[in-house]
């Protein structure tokens, strides 16, 4: 009997150029490599496929993220470790993600204002600021801050490797993944 290992979503949140992207896509690597089955559902192209109807009011935002919940829900339920990269900036979308996902670990990429604006890989915060868009989360749009999140990161602080590791660290201390050394 092929005996399976549980599933979990690890929901990454945060700003803008916080690093969602690019921790998620480490983290699958790491995961990769302990020989789990992975998902990535990633902000752009998770947006592009499932909800191009969507714009970026709050509902919107809303209903696209429960879309991805729900879809990491199926996911989850066979097995599978999905890593979610989305913006989620309301409290309510990611407690609502923890309900249906069950096996939900939130990790707060946090990165001040100041630096993503610095980064601003995508141009979007310049936009904002020239008044080009104007919903853009962090500038003119909330960002309600976890308050008790699994995992914080702090992408301005740290290097990629050392929020991965936190990251395979609280998945290891939860069961989700073995433990280093083990398989
Ligand atoms: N420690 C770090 N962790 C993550 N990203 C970092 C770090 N230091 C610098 N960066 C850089 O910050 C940028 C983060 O961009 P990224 O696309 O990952 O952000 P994002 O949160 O996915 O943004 P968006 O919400 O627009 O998709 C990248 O250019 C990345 O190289
Ligand atoms: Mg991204």
């Amino acid at each position: 009997m092929i005996c399976m290992r549980e599933g979990f979503g690890v929901w990454l949140t945060g700003l803008p150029a916080s690093g969602k992207t690019t921790i998620a896509r480490a983290l699958e690597k790491a995961l990769r490599k302990k020989g789990l089955n992975v998902e990535v559902l990633d902000g752009d192209e998770v947006r592009k496929n499932l909800s191009p109807d969507l714009g970026f009011t709050k509902e919107d935002r809303e209903t696209h993220a429960k879309r991805v919940a729900y879809v990491t829900k199926l996911l989850v339920r066979n097995g599978v470790a999905v890593i979610v990269g989305l913006i989620s900036p309301f409290r309510n979308f990611r407690e609502n993600a923890r309900n249906q996902i069950g096996n939900f670990v939130e990790v707060w990429v946090k990165c001040p204002l100041e630096e993503c604006i610095r980064r601003d890989p995508k141009g979007l915060y310049k936009k904002a600021i020239n008044g080009e868009i104007n919903d853009l989360t962090g500038i003119q749009d909330t960002y309600e801050e976890p308050l008790n999140p699994e995992v914080m990161v702090d992408t301005s602080k740290e290097s990629v490797e050392e929020s991965v590791n936190k990251i395979l660290k609280k998945l290891e201390d939860l069961g989700y993944v073995p433990q280093t050394g083990t398989n």
